[in-house]
């Protein structure tokens, strides 16, 4: 059976192209006994695969070696098994990388109940959704009736985190770097309110809508709105770091924080890595599943087809042209 992987050739400084892979063409040969083929049908494009290319041993993952398979999560079908854990027609989640195929054993993939689409497992009822949940509930120990901040507040994590807010009795506002995105947020997703931080004064804004400042906030972003944030934290808020993608690609931040909120305002600061936490993600996706059920999760994804774009595309996240969760169609089912 013939396959197409892209695998990593070389590090990027800045932003990642397709210069920085080979496409690699090879006859799969014959399957193992013990072991499942997969056809790969989608993989996620997430922010965090641009530290895992970077040479730093310093994370919670080592860097993609040069050579291997470009390390990415996605969903797939089996193809044909040897193998007792895995069935021709069951669905896989995992860490499939960047191929159309790949051979695995017991435990490397995890079989998803078809009760949902297969795209609800690349967003919703996969990281995003895990990483929005676990974030705001359990570090971030939202309470009904607190007032909630989000920043990429209209991306896969971002979406999710106000609309869960919202779902728990918070107030919600979310920032966001288009008009068309805040339109979206409090139309579509009713937030309650939304700032653009390319347009609207941040620090203005934020002061109207929380007068007693924000109990919550929940940071994908840096730089100014992660400072805006801080500026009005309130009394003993807490602050929830998911991620900083403003700096991802090594750009420096334009402003330094000011620091001296976190003393002033006895705030609680709390960093996560969603995939420390893999083992909780069947009962996140039975919270998220009810909340599904009563209509209050909306989502949209935005598709690349063709495993070779996915360099480009990746580049949308940093762009902010991507919709949605971004990710790559590798094949029909
Ligand atoms: N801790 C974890 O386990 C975990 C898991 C998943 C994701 N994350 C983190 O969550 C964050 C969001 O990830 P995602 O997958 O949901 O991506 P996403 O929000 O769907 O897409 C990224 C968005 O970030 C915004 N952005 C890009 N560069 C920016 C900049 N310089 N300043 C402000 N905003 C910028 C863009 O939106 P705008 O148009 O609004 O600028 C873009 O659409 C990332 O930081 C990611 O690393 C963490």
């Amino acid at each position: 059976m013939n396959n197409m992987r892209l695998t990593l050739k070389s590090r990027p400084e800045g932003r990642l192209g397709p210069e920085h892979f080979d496409r690699v063409e090879e006859d799969l040969g014959p399957l193992a006994d013990g072991k499942a083929r997969i056809r790969v049908l989608y993989v996620s494009l997430d922010p965090a695969m641009r530290g895992w290319v970077s040479a730093s041993t310093d994370s919670y993952l080592p860097p993609v070696p040069l050579g291997d398979t470009m390390r990415s999560l996605g969903v797939g079908v089996v193809e044909d098994s040897k193998s007792d854990a895995y069935k021709p027609g069951d669905w896989v989640t995992g860490m499939t990388g960047w191929t159309q195929f790949l051979d695995v054993g017991p435990g490397e993939l995890s079989v998803v109940p078809q009760v949902a689409s297969l795209e609800d497992y690349i967003g919703i009822l996969g990281l995003p959704g895990a990483t929005a949940w676990y974030g705001l509930v359990v570090e971030g120990e939202a309470k009904e009736g607190q007032t909630l901040c989000v920043t990429g507040a209209a991306g896969s994590v971002g979406s999710l985190v106000g609309q869960i807010g919202k779902a728990l009795g918070l107030r919600v506002i979310g920032i966001a770097g288009t008009q068309e995105k805040c339109d979206w947020l409090v139309n579509d997703l009713s937030f309650d309110a939304a700032l653009n931080y390319r347009t609207d004064d941040l620090d203005k804004g934020l002061k109207e809508f929380a007068p007693g400042g924000i109990d919550l906030h929940f940071e994908n972003v840096g730089g100014d709105p992660f400072n805006a944030a801080l500026k009005n934290m309130a009394p003993f808020g807490r602050m929830i770091f998911c991620g900083f993608i403003s700096v991802y690609n090594g750009e420096a931040t334009a402003t330094p924080p000011e620091m001296t909120a976190i003393v002033r305002k006895r705030l609680t600061l709390k960093g996560y890595v969603m995939t420390d936490h893999f083992d909780k993600f069947p009962a996140i996706f039975q919270e998220l599943g009810k909340l599904m059920m009563e209509g209050k999760l909306k989502y949209r994804l935005d598709v690349t087809t063709g495993l070779e774009n996915a360099p480009t595309a990746f580049n949308k996240l940093f762009d902010g042209t991507n919709k949605g969760k971004l990710a790559v169609k590798v094949a029909d089912l």
